[in-house]
């Protein structure tokens, strides 16, 4: 089937080698992504799902699961992270910001990596990419609230450059904070690129 998607944005669309050498693949999420969401939601940890989602859920709730796949690509961006497995997709890690409606310059972000891809560097690229096409639309901060005990969402957000404040209207949590500035539009071999292998990917 052909699915016609308005200002989907191809230069989003990467393969990333990770330390181990393998490679995956980081592209925008598409409205026929929700089985994968779904899945992918499946394999996280009771304790990931807890930490994505602040709380105890055991089925991704179909109002969530139907937001998650209604994205315009500008109020609401949404990245997955996935492999192939015997021509099957594996959906790995998905990271996303939705835009702060009262303030169109700041946009909240979440983001979850399955465990077994956890400490490979996936988390760090997905952060990276929402946070350059946040800036080249415009938005200059970031924030995301967090559970005080996620040592490695915090340690994460240190790395890449986020102050991490208490939440005054809730001890669990911790606000992370990073203003973003204006990144160079990617050269235009790299777009090129880039829409190869959407080519690619949407023949296999
Ligand atoms: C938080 C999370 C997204 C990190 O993703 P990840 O792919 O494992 O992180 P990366 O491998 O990219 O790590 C990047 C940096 O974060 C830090 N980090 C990541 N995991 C860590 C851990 N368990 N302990 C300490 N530091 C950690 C390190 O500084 C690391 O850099 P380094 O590898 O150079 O040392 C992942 O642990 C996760 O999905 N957790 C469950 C869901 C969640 O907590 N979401 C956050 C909601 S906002």
């Amino acid at each position: 089937m052909t699915y016609t998607i308005p200002r989907y944005p191809v230069h989003l669309i990467d393969v990333v080698r990770l330390v181990d050498g393998s490679r995956i693949t980081i592209r925008p999420t598409l409205p026929q992504d929700l089985e994968l969401q779904r899945e992918f939601f499946r394999s996280l940890s009771t304790e990931g799902r807890y930490r994505r989602f602040m709380a105890p859920l055991n089925e991704l709730p179909e109002a969530v699961a139907q937001r998650f796949i209604t994205i315009d690509y500008r109020s609401h961006l949404a990245l997955l992270a996935e492999v192939f497995e015997d021509g099957r997709e594996i959906m790995i890690g998905e990271a996303r910001y939705v835009v702060d409606e009262h303030d169109p310059a700041t946009c909240e972000f979440a983001l979850a990596v399955a465990d077994d891809w956890q400490a490979c560097g996936i988390g760090r690229a997905l952060l990276a990419r929402l946070e350059r096409e946040a800036a080249a639309s415009g938005i200059r901060r970031m924030v995301a609230d967090t559970l005080y005990d996620n040592k490695a969402m915090r340690a994460l957000a240190v790395a890449s450059g986020y102050a991490v404040t208490a939440n005054r209207k809730d001890a669990r949590l911790v606000k992370l904070e990073k203003q973003v500035s204006a990144w160079r539009a990617a050269p235009r071999k790299v777009q090129q690129a880039a829409a190869e292998i959407t080519m690619r990917h949407s023949l296999s």
